[in-house]
């Protein structure tokens, strides 16, 4: 675990992941999407354009979609094209297609991709309110792969700041197996409104009711917080 400052946050995060890179040909990054990693997107672009970063390399893969419109502005997609593909040399991100005539198989051709990539390199995660990895709600097994689930109600009271009345109720998420399976594991929290799910995720029991919990079950893994998410922790 690492506690930043909160204006360190996106720097530090960006230095993490690219540290979990180093040595790889061609990484494959999971990459989230929220609020939270918008400071690591910036960080990585400026870094691209001072030449110190070389987005090119990795091949990214979108941890999770919303079940709604491909195109809609609030979807997963658009947040990659606003956030991932302003970074100079990027490549494009292996995306699910939530309109996908057969959206259980679209999620099969997902799992199917990252595995023969060899798995993830690293899963940068960001954590919801009720403690969900990507869109594996409380409850998900560590075997889940990719799938497409039910959004539970903290996630769609999150989901409704942008999407409203549109908001959907599904999702289309990497599993646990995928996400906690990857050589290494970031998870990035900020914010105070964090600092409850955060204490649980870290000084809680590693279980199914706390998803984030799971990352502790990765070999090489990191809680990356700001201060105001690490707030409530009791351990040294
Ligand atoms: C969403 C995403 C997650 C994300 C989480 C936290 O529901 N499915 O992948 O980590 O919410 O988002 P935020 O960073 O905006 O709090």
């Amino acid at each position: 675990m690492r506690v930043v400052a909160p204006g360190d946050f996106g720097e530090a995060a960006a230095a993490a992941v690219v540290e979990m890179v180093a040595g790889l040909d061609a990484p494959v990054v999971g990459l989230p999407t929220g609020n939270t990693p918008g400071v690591l997107y910036a960080a990585l672009r400026r870094l691209a354009e001072l030449g110190a970063f070389d987005a090119g390399l990795w091949r990214p893969v979108a941890i999770d979609e919303y079940g709604g419109p491909r195109h809609h502005p609030c979807s997963n997609r658009a947040y990659f094209e606003q956030h991932w593909d302003a970074i100079p040399g990027a490549r494009p991100v292996l995306q699910f297609d939530p309109e996908a005539d057969d959206p259980d198989g679209d999620c099969l051709r997902m799992a199917e991709a990252v595995e023969a990539m060899g798995g993830l390199d690293v899963a940068v995660l960001g954590i919801g309110m009720n403690g969900h990895l990507a869109f594996n709600e409380p409850g998900s097994s560590l075997d889940s792969k990719a799938r497409r689930v039910l959004l539970h109600g903290p996630s769609m009271t999150s989901a409704r700041a942008c999407w409203g009345e549109e908001t959907p109720s599904r999702g289309l998420t990497l599993g646990l197996r995928e996400l906690t399976g990857a050589r290494a594991v970031l998870l990035l929290a900020s914010g105070g409104s964090k600092a409850a799910i955060v204490q649980a995720a870290i000084e809680g029991p590693v279980s199914s009711a706390v998803p984030a919990s799971f990352v502790r079950t990765a070999p090489n893994h990191l809680y990356l917080l700001d201060s105001a998410a690490g707030a409530n922790l009791t351990l040294g």
